[in-house]
């Protein structure tokens, strides 16, 4: 089932990209590891409500250059008996407000991700995962949901599982909606993708070319329930909002394979943005900043709470990074009318999609 250098092979005869270490699982010495990248949604639309309380969506994910990353340990389960526990590095710039959200790690992403294919395979590993975050928490980044895919990947190989993706995706979505998105992504060797259904229908998108982006994450997180909570009332149908919303994604898609990449980022929109809007006044503030940073269009990523500019190249990203992070966002320093809260940024970076 693995090579000698440690690549994995599923059953199916998959490997690893060449060069790209961590990225399907890979074993050095006795450690497993696994890179999880974060994402930015480029567009999302809510379609209307369903049945089983979410949302029906139509939104485009791309992978972006911004990694957690797992590692895994076996024990000798007969000596140890200790089941599966969770150690987690934190490396994200606001320690304050990443602390108190990894605090209680029995319910994170990694263990349930866990737990649940140990279940479904009928075995009883036992070891211990280490996990680096990077990925800013509450940021619409995906970073939890990331998380779960790598482990179901490492898991699968490092347990000799050998399950096959369509064997992990249903475990993918029951973990989250954004998770098959990433799990997907482990299938192919790019990773921009349409999902749909809740999020757990993926279309994979080919022919994008690079995207660079500056992304601002505000210290304040979202919550995804709750700015789901916070959606306007529409008056269109949800057939009608399809009709409509096929037709500016298509659009932006044949704007991005073409490269017109201006004209393709003044179509990236966010349903989401007008609901946390109302939950963030300083959403207002951000925006104002960002259209003085020269990007080419700008938008909130997922249910925020982390802000996107579309730059032209990856230096006018770090150069536009540089400049966000010195910017004082206090209230009293910004000219934006309208801003009733105090804009305090989390962290700015640049990045690039995968
Ligand atoms: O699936 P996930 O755990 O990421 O969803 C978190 C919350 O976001 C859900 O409990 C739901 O309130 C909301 N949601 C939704 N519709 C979706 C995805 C998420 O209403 N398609």
């Amino acid at each position: 089932m693995f090579s000698d250098k440690g690549m994995f092979f599923n059953k199916a005869g998959f490997f690893n990209e060449a060069g790209v270490p961590g990225r399907m699982g890979r074993k050095v010495g006795s450690t497993w590891n696994i890179l999880a990248p974060a994402k930015l949604n480029l567009y999302l639309e809510v379609l209307g409500s369903r049945a089983d309380g979410f949302h029906a969506l139509e939104t485009l994910m791309v992978p972006v250059r911004v990694y957690d990353q797992l590692f895994w340990q076996g024990v000798d389960t007969s000596s140890s008996g200790k089941g599966l526990t969770l150690r987690v590095r934190n490396l994200l710039p606001v320690a304050s407000r990443s602390d108190q959200l990894l605090e209680d790690l029995s319910d994170n992403l990694v263990l349930r991700a866990a737990r649940l294919l140990a279940k479904t395979a009928g075995i009883v590993p036992s070891g211990r995962f280490d996990l680096i975050k990077r990925i800013p928490l509450q940021a619409g980044m995906g970073g939890g949901s990331s998380d779960a895919a790598a482990t179901l990947m490492l898991a699968n190989a490092a347990w000799e599982i050998g399950y096959s993706q369509s064997q992990l995706m249903p475990l993918a979505a029951q973990l989250g909606s954004d998770v098959p998105f990433f799990l997907a992504r482990y299938f192919r060797s790019r990773g921009a993708a349409i999902c749909r259904g809740r999020g757990e229908l993926v279309e994979p998108v080919n022919r994008l070319p690079q995207l660079h982006f500056v992304v601002a994450k505000p210290e304040a997180g979202l919550s995804t329930a709750e700015v789901f909570g916070h959606l306007p009332v529409r008056t269109e149908t949800s057939d009608e909002l399809t009709a409509l919303s096929h037709a500016r994604l298509s659009g932006l898609i044949s704007a991005l394979q073409s490269g017109a990449i201006a004209s393709a980022a003044c179509k990236m929109t966010n349903r989401l943005e007008t609901a946390a809007a109302r939950l963030a006044p300083w959403l207002a503030a951000m925006r104002e900043i960002f259209s003085k940073t020269g990007c080419v269009g700008h938008f909130m990523t997922g249910s925020g709470s982390a802000y996107v500019g579309v730059m032209r190249s990856a230096t006018q990203a770090r150069r536009a990074a540089r400049r966000l992070a010195t910017i004082n966002l206090e209230a009293g320093n910004l000219e934006v009318e309208n801003l009733k809260d105090r804009l305090k940024m989390g962290s700015v970076f640049a990045t690039s999609s995968c």
